[in-house]
């Protein structure tokens, strides 16, 4: 099953594996109409920047079927693409892959459906340059031998349409027989790397452990770690990159030992209209998933939380950034 298609059953519909049952049950999601995307995505059903690249064009593609079906106005069909390019702010690759197809629009759902499926075609592509161009920058700087690397969060299949961006870079080193083991963190609050991160890693049959987010520092001082491969959600000009909760005091942990931090994202999730970090939104989100694990209360009633969903790597701890294009040493000065 793909993480994201498009299917033309029900008038158009957009299928989705439903990522919040993984990795016990593998469900599929069936989406008719435009809230039930916004929905989707907010609540993680889809998720990951590229993959949301994806859910934003085949997004308007429902809109407009929706539309042509039931006449609406145009006032409407704007009001459901704002929903859409804003159902999550921090993965500038949402709002991109609405931008991409709406001057289309005009032409109708067909022309804009063609466009989406070609952003898809195009994003499983650029995984596997990403892949490429990662593997052999690692083979550069470290050597021609089998590496152990550390991941925060999920960005593999589930994130993209296929192969992943970071962990593209491992799939492409295991198949090159150059992966010892793979650390993944297990992502806290909503375990994208236990969840999602372990099931890919266990189908590739690539040897991995979880470790709790709170190890990271201490594998990275145990000299565990050759290597720390990490995706993005937005990336400014000067190549300071948006993650995953967390990511920030990996990359910290990993500079103090003079382990290699690398961003791997395609060139879709480079914001060049920012400067810097400082410019990128941060997603908040509720307490229910940090007082709560699965359902299940475990801090006491009334508690507040601080739960942001990303932070901000500054490019001075990220020695390169690899996108599906070329590989930027953003910790060097060069910018993107
Ligand atoms: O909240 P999520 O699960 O959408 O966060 C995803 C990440 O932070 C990923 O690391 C990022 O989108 C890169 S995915 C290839």
């Amino acid at each position: 099953m793909r993480t994201i298609s498009w299917s033309e059953a029900g008038g158009g519909s957009i299928h989705l594996l439903d990522q919040t049952k993984l990795p016990l049950s593998v469900e599929e999601l069936v989406i008719t109409r435009p809230a039930e995307l916004v929905t989707a995505i907010q609540r993680l059903c889809i998720r990951g920047a590229p993959a949301l690249g994806v859910a934003g064009a085949l997004g308007v593609a429902l809109i407009l079927k929706n539309s042509e079906r039931e006449g609406w106005s145009t006032a409407l069909i704007e009001r459901e693409i704002f929903a859409l390019r804003n159902a999550r702010p921090t993965a500038v690759n949402l709002a991109w892959g609405v931008s991409e197809v709406e001057p289309l629009i005009s032409k109708g759902s067909n022309e804009v459906l063609q466009r989406a499926l070609e952003i898809a075609a195009k994003d499983a592509v650029s995984c596997r340059e990403m892949g490429r161009l990662g593997a052999d920058f690692l083979v550069e700087i470290l050597g021609n031998r089998k590496l152990r690397i550390l991941t925060h969060c999920n960005t593999g299949a589930l994130a993209t349409t296929e192969w992943g961006t970071a962990l593209g870079v491992v799939q492409e080193l295991h198949s090159r027989g150059l992966i010892e083991e793979v650390l993944a963190d297990e992502t806290r609050p909503l375990l994208q790397g236990s969840r999602l991160t372990a099931w890919e890693l266990q189908k590739a049959g690539i040897p991995y452990r979880i470790l709790p987010d709170g190890a990271a520092a201490s594998a990275l001082f145990s000299g565990l770690i050759d290597a720390v491969l990490i995706g993005a959600d937005r990336i400014a000009r000067n190549g300071d990159s948006a993650n995953k909760i967390g990511s920030l005091g990996v990359a910290v942990s990993a500079n103090q030992v003079g382990v290699p931090f690398l961003v791997i994202a395609p060139e879709s999730t480079v914001d060049r209209s920012i400067a810097t970090g400082n410019e990128i939104e941060i997603e908040f989100r509720g307490d229910d998933e940090v007082t709560q694990i699965a359902g299940v209360q475990t801090a006491p009633f009334g508690s507040r939380t601080y739960n942001p969903a990303f932070d901000v790597t500054p490019a001075r701890y990220i020695k390169a950034v690899v996108t599906d294009e070329k590989v930027y040493e953003v910790s060097s000065g060069v910018s993107l």
